[in-house]
């Protein structure tokens, strides 16, 4: 019987693939910045949505929210006015075109963009009333590193709210995500992410899964909802 953890798959993941760490995710957006927009606008845009309605009660008592991993800041103008919001990335190239929007659109309800890396947040603990990070997990070289610093910085009662393609379990797809995984580091992302990565994390801390669905198009994303007790 095979009763390794997702956390140890992940760790020889990495061992194998020495490839996949910030340096390579900060190149490949490096790469992807200037047509980021225009190929993952569309598709990626009813995870958005539903991630910026999983956070709209909070935002409309005034909550502070943080966005990890804001990218280009494409979620950013769906997100309800009076919440409180900053925004961090790995990415400058990324951050430069979320501040030209912000700009742009006047978003003044975001307060502040800054450069920071998910696994290591420079907040203190229990400061903001949700996380958010539509897209961002399965781009992370060490996932549990960011989610810890997730609930590390949010209130009791707080929540995590994900959305990420997680990777099928068996049959083509699984194949075709398995061969792409191993391109990770140019791509920036993990095709093959499983759910058991989130969901053993869940099971080892302080926290309850509230929610967990499908998104369009066609499924290919999960949107999951995480309270800190
Ligand atoms: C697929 S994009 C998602 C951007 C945006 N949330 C969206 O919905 O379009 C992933 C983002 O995560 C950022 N990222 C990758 N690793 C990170 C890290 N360790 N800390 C913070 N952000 C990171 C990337 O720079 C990129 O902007």
């Amino acid at each position: 019987m095979d009763d390794r953890t997702s956390k140890d798959a992940l760790a020889d993941d990495s061992a194998q693939n020495q490839n996949y760490e910030n340096a390579h995710v900060e190149a490949a957006y490096a790469r992807w910045a200037p047509i980021y927009d225009l190929v993952f606008e569309a598709v990626m845009r009813p995870g958005r949505k539903a991630a910026a309605a999983a956070i709209r009660g909070a935002a409309e008592q005034g909550g502070a929210i943080l966005d990890v991993g804001v990218g280009t800041g494409l979620e950013l103008p769906m997100f309800e006015k009076r919440g409180h919001y900053v925004g961090v990335d790995l990415s400058l190239p990324m951050l430069r075109r979320a501040q030209q929007r912000i700009a742009a659109d006047n978003l003044s309800h975001v307060e502040g963009l800054a450069v920071m890396d998910a696994a290591r947040l420079a907040f203190a603990d229990a400061v903001f009333d949700r996380v958010v990070a539509p897209y961002v997990l399965t781009v992370l070289p060490d996932p549990w590193a960011s989610l810890d610093e997730f609930l590390r910085v949010i209130k009791p009662g707080g929540e995590i709210v994900l959305v990420n393609h997680i990777g099928a379990e068996q049959g083509p797809v699984a194949l075709v995500e398995a061969w792409l995984g191993r391109r990770s580091a140019s791509l920036g992302w993990k095709p093959e992410f499983p759910w058991s990565i989130v969901g053993d994390w869940i099971a080892a801390r302080p926290c309850r899964l509230l929610e967990r669905r499908t998104l369009p198009p066609l499924g290919l994303f999960t949107l999951a909802r995480i309270e800190k007790l």
